[in-house]
């Protein structure tokens, strides 16, 4: 079998990848998560997949990268298995954690060298400049030498974007990118996964609960509801939509009557 490195030298010239999700269904002991979704992602497209907290973005999210068995259905990516290490390395799939999930003991730039030294991406000093330009392209030059510790919630997520891009995928896949940011960050990170798109040829999957970061940054999105997929459409479908699931997500309206809300009740004076 090839190395890793022979597989990635013997990589498609960076050009964007389709991926097929067909009749997808994830189980956990009796617990039903996903169920019978499917959707195709074009090459070079950025698709969203919107929906709220526990309707089973994350798991379809590890299951694209690989990280997960389908327990129905399949998943390919260009016609090839990610769950095989040889399509994770073929694509260089990458995956930007919600959390970042950068280790802590490590600078910034070890962060980001870690995992093309122990694949053998290259040289050293080829590797040093695969990580400066990932630094460079999100505009972290300055941060190498920082420590996880010491940096604010929008910085560890571009960082958590760098560490994907030393990979140079042709699947970059996002969970929440934007989550616990305020506005103004969220735009940014917005604005650099649409660069990241030309910069790269890249197809992006984006994960998200934030319904202005979905409409605003994707060619289509999914709306997911209970572990199905309700929706697959243009931003300005959902605009437009009067489905009562579209608008409920669109526009949630805090029911007063609802037991949880017992305590915002008017009391009477
Ligand atoms: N490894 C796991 N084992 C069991 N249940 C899980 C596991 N991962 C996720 N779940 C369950 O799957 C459901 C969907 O989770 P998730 O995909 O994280 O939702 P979302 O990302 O949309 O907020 C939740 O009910 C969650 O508890
Ligand atoms: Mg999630």
């Amino acid at each position: 079998m090839a190395s890793n490195r022979e597989n990635i030298l013997q990589r498609d010239n960076h050009r964007p990848v389709a991926v097929e999700v067909t009749g997808l269904g994830k189980c956990y002991g009796s617990q039903e998560v996903l169920t019978d979704v499917s959707f195709r992602v074009e090459p070079g497209e950025i698709f969203v997949i919107m929906g709220p907290s526990g309707s089973g973005k994350t798991v379809l999210l590890r299951h694209l990268a690989g990280l997960e068995s389908p327990t129905t259905g399949q998943i390919t990516i260009n016609g090839c298995d990610p769950t095989l290490a040889e399509t994770r390395d073929r694509f260089a799939l990458a995956l930007v954690f919600q959390s970042g999930a950068l280790l802590n003991s490590l600078s910034v730039y070890d962060n980001l060298a870690l995992y093309p030294h122990e694949h053998r991406l290259g040289s050293k000093p080829e590797i040093r400049d695969r990580v400066m330009r990932a630094l460079r392209i999100l505009s972290i030059e300055h941060a190498a030498h920082k420590m996880p510790s010491e940096l604010s919630g929008g910085m560890r997520k571009r960082v958590a974007i760098a560490r994907a891009l030393v990979m140079e995928p042709q699947l970059l896949l996002y969970d929440e990118p934007t989550s616990e940011l305020d506005p103004t960050m969220a735009a940014t990170i917005a604005e650099i996964i649409g660069s990241l798109r030309e910069e790269y040829a890249v197809t992006s999957v984006v994960v998200s609960h934030d319904r202005d970061l979905s409409l605003t940054i994707a060619d289509r999105v999914a709306l997911m509801h209970e572990g199905r997929l309700h929706t697959v459409a243009p931003p300005a479908d959902y605009r437009a939509s009067t489905d009562p699931v579209v608008a409920d997500f669109l526009n949630p309206k805090i029911d007063l009557k609802n037991p949880r809300f017992k305590n915002l009740e008017a009391k009477p004076s």
